[in-house]
Order: structure tokens, then C-alpha cells, then sequence
């Protein structure tokens, strides 16, 4: 009996542990992703539908329409989608 009881507590002991382990991991995660760049964001995202158009194929205000057409496609938030069209701007 006092054997089971061991395992028992061992095995609550290594579930928090997991827990914690994954609780920080996904904060991590979370920074991570919001400390991404333009450049970054760019590169994972414009590509999931079709090759990435060369920032100097559109001027500024083509971006600007760019930019509001492909953040409703590509599901980005405000935020994200202003670094990528910054960075593309700054990049043409
Ligand atoms: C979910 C799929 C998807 C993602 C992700 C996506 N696009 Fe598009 N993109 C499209 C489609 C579809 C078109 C063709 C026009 C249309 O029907 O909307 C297009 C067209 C374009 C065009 C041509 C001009 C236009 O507005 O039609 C440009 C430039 C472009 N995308 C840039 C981007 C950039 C930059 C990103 C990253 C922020 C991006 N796309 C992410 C689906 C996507």
C-alpha cells in the first residue's frame, strides 16, 4: 500500500512539473511571437498562398491597399500587419 501511495505522489509531483514546464514555454512562445519583425512576419506568412511579390513591384500607396486587402486574407492583426507593410515600404 505504502508503495502505491509513493507512486501517487510522484505522479501529481510530475504532473505540476509538466504543467509549469509547458505554462512557461507558451509565455515564451507568446513573446517570441510578439517580438517578431516585419521581416520575420513577412517571411512566414505572405508565403502560405502564393510566392512573396518583391517589395519594389508596388509603390507606397499600392502597399497601403496591399496592406488592407492581405491582413483580411492573411488573418493578421493590426499590429502584425503594419510591421510587414513598414518593413516592405522601407524595402522598395
Ligand atoms: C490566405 C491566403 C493569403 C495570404 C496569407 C496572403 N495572401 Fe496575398 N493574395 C491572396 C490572394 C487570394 C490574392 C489574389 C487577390 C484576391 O483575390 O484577393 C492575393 C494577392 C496579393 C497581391 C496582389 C495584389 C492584390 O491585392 O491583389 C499581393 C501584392 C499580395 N497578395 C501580397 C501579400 C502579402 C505581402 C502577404 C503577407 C502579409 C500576403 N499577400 C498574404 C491570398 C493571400
Amino acid at each position: 500500500m505504502k508503495t502505491f501511495k509513493i507512486f501517487g505522489v510522484v505522479a501529481v509531483v510530475i504532473g505540476i512539473l509538466t504543467a509549469l514546464t509547458l505554462e512557461s514555454c507558451s509565455a515564451e512562445q507568446v513573446a517570441a511571437y510578439k517580438n517578431k519583425s516585419g521581416a520575420q512576419l513577412w517571411g512566414e506568412n505572405c508565403i502560405r498562398c502564393h510566392t512573396t511579390p518583391s517589395p519594389a513591384a508596388y509603390n507606397d500607396t499600392d502597399w497601403d491597399t496591399i496592406g488592407l486587402h492581405m491582413q483580411v486574407r492573411a488573418n493578421l492583426t493590426k499590429k502584425q500587419a503594419k510591421k510587414i507593410f513598414d518593413f516592405i515600404k522601407s524595402a522598395n
